[in-house]
């Protein structure tokens, strides 16, 4: 009987707390007074509705555990923020309690006087004090004096995880460190291998230490972010923020984020940032570290480089020593144990010499600044760095970095990443000059290093070449059709009368998805002739018909007309690409046909048609409610991140817009035709250059527009039109407002700026719109449209802002809506390649 008491009492609970919303007077209390307890089974909810604390099991049944979760943000009672008994759970299920004592401290017992934890409170209460426990909106639970001082709270003693509010970090008085500890298993609380917290050194580093031993860092703040981190560049979306930790005593991280974002230690030691969706109501993780193994402390060893290669099992570690360095263990280092690291072939001139020596530097780019620097805090410029480095003999290398200053290396080099994007720093390592080809040997040593040079050069432009030719050769494989007539004559008898062959894909080697190749007169069946009552719409290349397969499949069928742009390249394009691409945000290519002169791609049939038949009809555009406008342009911004990002292939689409968006039964938006699209590759500069702009006027970007400059961001371009007309339910293209002369982009961003976003709404829905939402999209849709490639967000931020509801505290820049009125003053420099943004956090 016993037994089943907790069960009892936890299907109680979960209907308590199931109907709680729908009335009022159930609200759970949030305070404990003194003698008071809260028996397994009962709750406290903060004020707000959006933590509570109760027992819950992570596992194994008969163990619970006292912590706090989400009540708002979790479907399940699956994100514990903080415990407190996680080493001790209560083994007896009908018996524990948390109770404030009369002795005046918060304790866990298991049955009466089992007291498995305790908040260790020595000070007494006083005769005529008295004290109570409560648990706050942002998840703090507090003991408070009946003075109101507080004497305990559960914020300076983190578990795993940190919630916007905790302020903990490193005490430089006394030298405290809190750090969050992970648990042991993804079932087991108790206290695990990983530890986060920063670094006791003071170097602002975040450090997640595996046993003790360091196993990730994050690099200095420079303000701005953390330099060691390769997917974190400099943008708005972080907000983090240091302590003023020379005035406060106590150095910590804190962020202006509010409740929708977390983040933990998990227990396989990655540190995590998780993000609330209200959409698709489950969190989502935005980075994770470590996750590649370059990103592992010191996996080389000292004074050696770590850089990612694409090898067979992902990314692996290519290790090398330093110039000027050679492996410790030569033997070792060649089997791939890089524990030793390398050491310096020669001395530095100044070791013998007396610092009269003229030793040099050697600079390296885009370094994950090695561990250890110290601050030099005198320096004020880079040359200052450099002579305060080479007048100090045991400076090893340095580094001037805006943001931080003059860092110098004096122990060892270590913990060295190469990044392979953008990010990272310069550094400059210390040599002695006989190894920079200076010197006697110089000529000696610059022929034989220009020799070895060009001719590895060579050699690794043959082998890329022959790589790219087999890759070509490999990507489409066409099986064989048999003899037309033979072929002509199985057709009829064959079940599989439909298909003609199969076009194989392949993906570095691999088999990826074979595609179906119909033949032409089983196209002709399927569309009863092309017959005009099947007629769908008339796409970019060729009208696209409704077809039937035999098996009753309903299916889209683009037949691509002989005079359209699209040649052969660009179908078998689209065919590759498509064919490759597999997201629920993007539309499914079903198979294909190639015959003589025809050209037919078969695809899934979306029954609702594309966007723009809904958008600009006006007994249509009332179906799209606010709801489901935010829903499609949720998704289309999936679709796009997935081909921006996360797709294998990383695709620019290049030709995004309304007619391209497609609505299936659910409203749920698939991008279309990518007759346009390119793929970009990882070493691509992520730029490209074209001769032939092709697209469509007004969601074209001013960069790509003018100078055939395109890049994931000339797609970040259109999708803010796309967004505006979504909004509006105007066309781009038509749009022209009588008052104001203006735009739509322009009369976005007058109303933007005048506050009055609701204006800009399509009227037959502005009764159902969020005007919070309202104000998130257009300000997200005006971040898309600025000039600058740099300005315009990623597609991993425009959806963190979508989802998250927070456009933080950006500003879009005004639109000079180039791309409308023809070249404007805007000086060429502006849409320069240099610094083109790149995808954000690469996912691997
Ligand atoms: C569990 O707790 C209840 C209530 O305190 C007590 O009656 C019971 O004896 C306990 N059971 C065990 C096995 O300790
Ligand atoms: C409280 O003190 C006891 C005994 O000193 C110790 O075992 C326990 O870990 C302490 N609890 C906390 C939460 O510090
Ligand atoms: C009672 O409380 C007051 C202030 O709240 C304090 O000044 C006084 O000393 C207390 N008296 C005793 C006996 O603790
Ligand atoms: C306890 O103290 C905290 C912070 O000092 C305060 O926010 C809270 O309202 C107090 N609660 C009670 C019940 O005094
Ligand atoms: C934690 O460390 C122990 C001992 O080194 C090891 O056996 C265990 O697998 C580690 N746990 C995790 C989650 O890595
Ligand atoms: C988070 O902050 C944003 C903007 O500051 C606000 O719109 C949103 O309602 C907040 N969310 C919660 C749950 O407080
Ligand atoms: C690598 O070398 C280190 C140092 O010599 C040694 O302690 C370690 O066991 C080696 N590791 C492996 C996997 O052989
Ligand atoms: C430094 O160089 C000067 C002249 O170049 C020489 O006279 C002096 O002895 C050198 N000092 C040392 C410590 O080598
Ligand atoms: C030389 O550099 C080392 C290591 O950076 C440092 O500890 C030492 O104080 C420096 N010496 C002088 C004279 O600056």
């Amino acid at each position: 009987m016993n037994y089943f008491l907790p069960f009892t009492k936890i299907l109680l609970f979960s209907v308590v707390v199931f109907l709680c919303p729908l009335s009022l007077p159930c609200r759970g209390k949030d305070t404990l007074t003194l003698g008071e307890s809260l028996q397994d089974g009962d709750t406290l909810i903060s004020k707000g509705d959006i933590f509570e604390l109760g027992f819950f099991t992570p596992g194994e049944l008969n163990r619970r555990y006292i912590g706090i979760w989400y009540r708002s943000f979790s479907t399940k009672l699956e994100t514990i923020l903080w415990i407190a008994n996680r080493e001790k759970p209560v083994t007896n299920l009908s018996g524990g309690a948390l109770t404030l004592s009369r002795d005046g401290n918060l304790i866990v017992t298991n049955t009466g006087s089992d007291v498995l934890w305790s908040t260790n409170i020595s000070t007494p209460i006083s005769s005529n004090q008295s004290r109570i426990v409560q648990l706050l909106a942002d998840g703090n639970i507090v003991m408070n004096n009946s003075d109101g001082t507080t004497v305990w709270q559960s914020f300076d003693y983190p578990t795993d995880t940190y919630i916007p509010g905790m302020r903990v970090g490193l005490d430089l008085q006394t030298g405290v460190n809190q750090v969050f500890t992970s648990w042991r298993s993804k079932t087991d609380p108790a206290p695990g291998n990983f530890t986060l917290g920063i670094d006791p050194g003071r170097s602002t580093q975040l450090f997640v230490w595996d046993g003790g031993r360091p196993r990730w860092r994050s690099g200095r703040w420079n303000g701005q972010i953390f330099i060691g981190i390769e997917k974190m560049i400099p943008t708005y979306m972080y907000n983090f923020k240091l302590s003023n930790y020379d005035l406060e005593g106590k150095m910590y991280y804190y962020t202006g984020f509010n409740v929708s974002h977390r983040y933990m230690i998990s227990w396989d030691g990655t540190d995590q940032h998780l993000i609330w969706s209200e959409t698709s109501r489950s969190w989502t993780r935005f980075f994770a570290e470590p996750t590649s193994p370059c990103e592992l402390y010191n996996q080389c060893g000292n004074y050696a480089t770590c850089t990612e290669i694409d090898g067979k099992a992902g990314f692996e570690p290519l290790c090398m020593c330093l110039k000027g360095h050679i492996p410790a263990k030569e033997n070792e280092w060649n089997y791939g144990n890089w524990t030793s690291g390398c050491v310096r072939r020669v001395p530095y001139k100044c070791e013998k010499e007396g610092n009269n020596g003229t030793d040099g530097f050697w600079r390296m780019q885009r370094v994950k600044l090695p561990d250890l620097s110290e601050l030099n805090p005198d320096v004020m410029d880079e040359a200052g760095c450099q002579a305060s480095c080479l007048n100090n003999c045991s400076c090893k290398a340095y580094s001037y970095v805006s943001g931080i200053g003059c860092l110098v290396w004096g122990v060892h080099l270590l913990d060295m990443h190469i990044f392979t994007g953008r990010g990272g720093n310069d550094m400059y390592l210390r040599l002695a000059s006989i190894e920079l080809g200076q010197g006697k040997k110089k000529s000696v040593v610059v022929i034989i290093v220009a020799v070895l040079v060009s001719s590895f050069a060579l050699l690794a432009c043959t082998y890329l070449l022959w790589r790219c030719l087999k890759r070509k050769k490999g990507f489409v494989r066409w099986r064989k059709e048999k003899g037309e007539g033979s072929s002509n004559a199985k057709r009829r008898k064959d079940v599989t009368t439909e298909l003609s062959g199969v076009l194989k894909i392949t993906d570095e080697g691999q088999l990826l998805r074979e595609l179906p190749v119909f033949s032409f007169d089983a196209i002709i069946t399927a569309t009863d002739n092309f017959s005009y009552r099947n007629l769908l719409g008339e796409g970019g290349f060729g009208p696209v018909y409704k077809g039937v397969l035999p098996e009753g499949q309903e299916v889209a069928v683009k037949r691509l007309s002989k005079s359209s742009g699209q040649g052969m390249e660009e179908f078998k394009n689209e065919v590759i690409l498509i064919a490759k691409l597999q997201h629920r945000n993007l539309v499914r290519l079903l198979g294909c046909c190639l015959q003589d002169e025809e050209k037919i791609l078969i695809y899934e049939l979306m029954p609702n048609g594309s966007l723009d038949a809904f958008l600009f009809d006006d007994e249509k555009k009332r179906q799209l409610d606010w709801r489901t406008r935010y829903k499609i342009i949720e998704g289309i911004a999936r679709g796009l991140l997935y081909l921006h990002r996360d797709s294998r292939l990383r695709v620019i689409h290049r030709d995004l817009k309304v007619s391209n968006i497609l609505l299936d039964e659910e409203m749920d938006p698939k991008i279309s035709d990518f007759g346009l699209a390119r793929i970009f590759g990882k070493d691509d500069n992520e730029l490209n250059n074209t001769k032939r702009v092709v697209g469509t006027y007004g969601y074209m970007a001013p960069e790509y527009a003018m100078q055939g400059i395109f890049s994931v961001k000339s797609d970040v371009y259109s999708f803010g039109v796309l967004l505006l007309e979504i909004i509006s339910g105007k066309k781009i293209s038509t749009y022209y407002n009588h008052e104001f002369s203006l735009y739509l982009l322009g009369y976005a961003w007058k109303l933007w700026h005048e506050n009055n976003l609701i204006e800009l709404v399509e009227p037959a829905i502005r009764e159902t719109c969020s005007s919070a939402e309202v104000v998130t999209c257009v300000t997200v849709a005006l971040l898309c449209v600025q000039d600058h490639v740099n300005d315009r967000p990623t597609m991993s931020t425009v959806l963190i802002m979508l989802e998250s509801g927070t456009t933080a505290s950006m500003s879009p820049r005004q639109p000079s809506f180039a791309a409308i009125r023809g070249p404007t003053n805007t000086d060429s420099s502006t849409f320069e390649l240099a610094n083109a943004s790149i995808t954000v956090f690469t996912g691997r």
